[in-house]
């Protein structure tokens, strides 16, 4: 799809901003090279739960990692168990990794950081990072311990929808390690995971 409201250097570009995240339930699998990037840094002991599993894309590259997956999403995506609302859930495990509802991150840090007992795993915008609310709130309350700056753009499609060009938005992975300091250490990924694992 292209957005033609768009610019960059006072061109038309065609986007491939996840388009529909500031409303609905926001659905976008996750390229499986996004995910080896975070596990192929990132040690993970214990369960992992994908809290908002999608149609498993996420997943299916954990359980290379974990014996124990435990998928689950608000909506019937194909994949995992249903009707489970992270923002509203009590369920405390080892690990949870997952790429949220953008219009709900905050919401899902939150609970993340209360809920894992090791390690917290969230795929962001790297413009996440900004603002003077999260300043006030999350960033002062709950830091990450890591930030890794994807060197690779993502593309994110909606489900079913055959994958072209290239994405303009920058991402990161935000992970919350309860065993780390409690500051926040700014990583980059080495470029090469989207041609390695696409
Ligand atoms: C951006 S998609 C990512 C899907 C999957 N995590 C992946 O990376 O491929 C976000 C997912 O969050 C789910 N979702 C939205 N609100 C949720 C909530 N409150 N609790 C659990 N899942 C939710 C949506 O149904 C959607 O599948």
């Amino acid at each position: 799809m292209t957005d033609a409201t768009y610019h960059l250097n006072g061109g038309f570009k065609p986007t491939t901003k996840r388009f529909a995240d500031l409303e609905g339930p926001d659905f976008f699998p996750t390229p499986a090279w996004a995910t080896h990037a975070l596990i192929d840094n990132e040690a993970f002991e214990g369960e992992i739960w994908e809290s908002a599993c999608g149609n498993g894309a996420m997943s299916k590259v954990l359980e290379t990692v974990s014996r124990t997956v435990i998928s689950s999403d608000l909506y019937d995506r194909g994949y995992g168990d249903v009707g489970i609302d992270f923002l509203d859930s009590h369920r405390s495990v080892e690990n949870i990794v997952t790429n949220p509802p953008y219009n709900a991150a905050e919401g899902f840090v939150r609970s993340g950081v209360s809920l894992a007992k090791r390690k917290f795993a969230l795929l962001l915008r790297l413009a996440f990072l900004e603002g003077a609310n999260r300043a006030r709130t999350i960033f002062s309350e709950h830091p990450p311990s890591r930030v890794w700056v994807f060197s690779e753009r993502i593309t994110f499609y909606p489900a079913g929808v055959s994958q072209q060009g290239s994405g303009t938005t920058a991402y990161a992975w935000f992970v919350w390690d309860r065993a780390a300091p409690s500051r926040t250490e700014l990583k980059w990924l080495k470029p090469g995971y989207k041609g390695r694992y696409s």
